[in-house]
């Protein structure tokens, strides 16, 4: 338990220890993705718990890039003021805030559209996983894309965010820019991975110049995208050393997304066994070694013991979770209590059946064990 505690900095934040809560969509906000008092409970009793930084769950920039039921929304600035109260509560508890944004491009939910629009993709492809007819995107509409970020950013930083993080895996927006399976275009936005990277770049670019240099900026990427053709590790570390250049913060790996096969995508199931654990952290290691910015590895941590084999082992700078911290948010506080068992979530998926209905991500072993069944 050497370097979990340690202080650091991302570029102007500071950071109490190297653990961070990862993006966590917690089906909390209304229709509209406004920020509720469920939502407000919910991060106030995380950022009691003892990690260094909260990065929020995935925050849709335009009406057409919202996913799951009752994800926060980011798309108007009439949304500044529930942003504005999550970061409040945050830095009460004296933790850090970054919020995710994310266009999720072909897997948006039309279904949960409150205004006319169509789904946005930068090409058609066949992909199973894809059920819904979707527009490729002109070359106007990856302006308004790039803008949509831009002024998300904005929003966060008006609103007090310590940064923000590019939702750039998991197959949403800029993975399927980035990705050679779900990116078919002829124009300089398609075919070599300069082209393919050309969105990124604008984004980065973008946000950029909204944050200033002081917030952080970040971004999730994936590691490979485990589908044929689709991003390598290879290209991905291509991809992370141009972001390092052009001045990302902080690179936080994870991999796959719901096109992956199966257990193959980002929330895997099945964590019970020691060798089980931080299943993309020898990727994870690759970027620590090759690029020079601070690497979050993200994926199955439960135990301190593996926490610390991947910290002390070089392989990361920090790590994430998410799960965990949504059965124990406290999980820090008690490994800093000298209560050293590894984190007791079982890692079954549970947890989104009570977002699903818009009343907040809650461990379903917790409702078993209350008796609740989750349907008030
Ligand atoms: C309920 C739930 C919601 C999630 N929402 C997001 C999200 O909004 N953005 C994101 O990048 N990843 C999201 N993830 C993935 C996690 O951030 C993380 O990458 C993954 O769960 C693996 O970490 P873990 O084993 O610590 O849970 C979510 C996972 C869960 C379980
Ligand atoms: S329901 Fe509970 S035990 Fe299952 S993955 Fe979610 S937090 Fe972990």
């Amino acid at each position: 338990m050497t370097q979990l505690f340690d202080k650091t900095w991302i570029n102007s934040i500071e950071l109490g220890n190297r653990a961070i809560r990862s993006a966590t969509w917690t089906g909390s906000c209304d229709a509209q993705g406004f920020v509720t008092d469920v939502t407000i409970d919910f991060y106030n009793r995380l950022a009691q718990g003892g990690m260094g930084l909260i990065i929020t769950g995935y925050q849709y920039i335009l009406p057409n890039s919202i996913q799951l039921p009752y994800m926060l929304g980011n798309y108007d600035d009439s949304q500044i003021q529930g942003l504005k109260k999550l970061a409040d509560i945050v830095h009460t508890a004296g933790t850090k805030i970054v919020g995710q944004i994310v266009h999720t491009g072909l897997r948006a939910n039309p279904k949960l559209f409150t205004q006319e629009g169509a789904i946005w993709a930068p090409s058609e492809v066949s992909d199973p996983t894809v059920k819904h007819q979707v527009k490729v995107v002109a070359k106007s509409e990856i302006l308004d894309l790039v803008q949509a970020y831009a002024n998300a950013a904005r929003r966060l930083k008006e609103a007090g965010f310590d940064g923000v993080q590019l939702h750039g895996a998991h197959g949403y927006g800029i993975n399927q820019f980035l990705s050679p399976y779900w990116n078919k275009r002829g124009d300089n936005y398609g075919g070599s991975l300069a082209n393919r990277y050309r969105f990124l770049a604008e984004t980065l670019e973008a946000v950029r110049e909204a944050t200033g240099t002081d917030m952080a900026v970040m971004i999730k990427l994936n590691s490979c995208d485990f589908v044929e053709n689709g991003l390598d590790l290879d290209e991905t570390l291509q991809i992370a050393t141009r972001l390092a250049d052009d001045g990302i913060d902080a690179i936080e790996i994870s991999g796959g997304s719901a096109s992956s096969g199966k257990n193959k995508g980002p929330v895997r199931t099945k964590i019970l066994e020691e060798q089980d654990e931080a299943y993309f952290s020898d990727m994870a290691a690759q970027f620590k070694e090759k690029v020079k910015v601070p690497i979050i590895a993200v994926g199955g941590f439960r135990s301190l013991k593996k926490i610390d084999e991947v910290l002390d082992g070089n392989k990361a700078d920090y790590i994430a979770m998410s799960r965990p911290f949504i059965r124990e948010p406290s999980l820090i506080k008690r490994w800093l209590d000298e209560d050293l068992s590894k984190a007791t979530c079982i890692s079954c998926n549970g947890c989104f059946e009570t977002g699903l209905k818009g009343l907040g991500i809650s461990c379903k072993m917790d409702r078993e064990e209350k008796g609740d069944n989750g349907s008030n």
